[in-house]
């Protein structure tokens, strides 16, 4: 079949590339949260016990699928087996509905930007200087002609690098921006470390509270905690096995995935580092929920460091934020064009050309989001937002099911809450007991130099046993907190 494939320039352009996926708000944004909102360090443990086993192995085997097959996931599994194709389209129908929300925070993102580039001309009357770090949120969050215009912009960038495709657009972009933003995040760390308070914010990370345990319950710890590992790790929606599709025979697998998940991972923990000790320091609530990142930073940035130096500061670190946030939406986009172009390479159309296609979704995403953007992140309209929030269309009056109290929690319940987890699991079964994992270990070697699977027995078991009942145990958690 003519087919002009793109494959990525270098092994490190792919790591940067992989690692510019993974690492994202999901980490600088939802870690922090979450982990605040989940008990601390408790948190951070199940995090990490879930990330050796379940996260690498299912890297590896997304990695290994799509070298294997030179396909996104749908075309992945319908090769691999037929029976398992529908596991692809919840990828790509995750991948579009994640952008959908997470455009929104990228506009978020966008918007802290551009304020703090402005208050370096004017600190001291700047509103992002003098307004306080939680008005200046809700402010803006409810101010849905922001929200559409900001969404708009990230959308836009979006689109436009992922038309560039593969290796001129996202590998080239990456390249700089993740190991700059490991840099400015290690400034901030260190800067946090010496304000007054800050310790209790380590003890919070790395402590282990019981009493957390009690409160929130274990479950929802553990469904929390796997939701954000494949949220971070950008699994369980095929972008990895679409991204395994550019791989050359060069890239060693084993080894690389071990790699993302570390150096993710470790992001994750760095912004847990900036954001935590940051809170208390500035006595805000670290339970409060989506908002930490902006509400906790912005107090760093406006109220401790404030003036020139504030606003400069501020300005880069959600420069960087944005860039993470960019790599990544250009990843979930780019599972999405893949599928159309691969469903045209199937029919012998002509693949070359992804400029169109790539804009349609952009708009389609786009679409998605507009209810994101209007109902003041769970505003709704009795909290005069422009748009009503799940509770209220389908006329809820409570709001404890996590899921229905705004537009961003229920699209992400669907997707990192029940999809991926879901087939995560669909994956493991088809590799531990339908496929066998001999096509892995077929891949693992191609790579000159590599002749044996590293520890060939830990994935199998894994694949077999461990992730899939790790996942029942997700879902089932996840099932019960709707029912009550
Ligand atoms: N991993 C990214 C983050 O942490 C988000 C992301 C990019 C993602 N691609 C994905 C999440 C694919 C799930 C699936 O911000």
């Amino acid at each position: 079949m003519a087919e002009n494939r793109d494959s990525w320039g270098s092994t490190f352009g792919f790591l940067m590339a992989a690692i510019g996926s993974a690492v994202g708000l999901g980490n600088i944004w939802g870690f922090p949260y979450k982990m605040g909102m989940n008990g601390g360090g408790i948190f951070l443990v199940v995090y990490l016990v879930l990330a050796a086993l379940v996260g690498v192995v299912v890297m590896l085997g997304e990695f290994s699928m799509g070298r294997q097959t030179g396909r996104g996931p749908v075309g992945a599994y319908r090769a691999l087996c037929k029976k398992f194709t529908f596991v692809g389209y919840f990828g790509v129908f995750c991948g579009f509905l994640i952008t959908s929300f997470y455009a929104v925070l990228g506009g978020i993102v966008l918007k802290y930007m551009v304020s703090f580039l402005a208050a370096i001309f004017k600190p001291s009357t700047a509103a992002v200087m003098t307004t306080a770090s939680g008005d200046f949120f809700g402010g803006f969050v409810g101010n849905g002609g922001q929200m559409i215009l900001c969404l708009l912009i990230f959308m836009a960038v979006t689109v436009f690098i992922v038309s560039a495709g593969v290796s001129g657009g996202i590998e080239k972009f990456s390249s700089v921006a993740m190991p700059a933003l490991a840099v400015l995040l290690g400034v901030v760390i260190i800067y946090v470390a010496f304000q007054p308070g800050a310790g209790e914010g380590y003890k919070f990370m790395f402590g282990v509270h019981t009493e957390a345990i009690k409160e929130v319950g274990l479950w929802t710890i553990v469904k929390t905690a796997a939701g954000q590992m494949f949220f971070s790790l950008s699994l369980a929606m095929g972008i990895m096995i679409t991204f395994g599709s550019y791989l050359t025979k060069e890239t060693a697998l084993v080894k690389n995935s071990t790699v993302i998940v570390i150096a993710d991972t470790c992001v994750a923990i760095m912004a847990g580092m900036a954001v935590m000790p940051a809170c208390f320091a500035y006595g805000l609530e670290p339970g409060q929920g989506p908002g930490l990142l902006f509400v906790t930073l912005h107090s760093v940035f406006a109220e401790g460091m404030g003036g020139f130096i504030g606003a400069f500061m501020g300005f880069l670190f959600y420069l960087l934020v944005f860039i993470a946030a960019v790599t990544s939406s250009i990843s979930l986009v780019e599972g999405v064009v893949t599928f159309v172009m691969d469903r045209k390479a199937d029919k012998g159309l002509d693949s070359s050309k992804r400029r169109i296609p790539t804009i349609i979704i952009g708009v389609l995403i786009f679409a998605f989001g507009i209810p994101v953007s209007f109902d003041a992140l769970g505003g709704g309209i009795s909290g005069g937002a422009m748009c009503m929030t799940p509770a209220e269309l389908f006329g809820m009056t409570d709001n404890i099911h996590g899921w229905n109290d705004c537009w961003l929690d229920f699209y992400d319940v669907i997707t990192e809450g029940i999809l991926m987890p879901l087939g995560a699991f669909l994956m493991c079964i088809m590799v531990g007991w339908v496929t066998g994992s001999e096509f892995i270990n077929r891949e693992v070697q191609k790579t000159p130099g590599v002749t044996k699977w590293t520890a060939r027995s830990y994935f199998d078991i894994c694949y077999k046993i461990v992730s899939p009942v790790i996942l029942v145990v997700v879902l089932i958690a996840q099932f019960g907190s709707f029912f009550g």
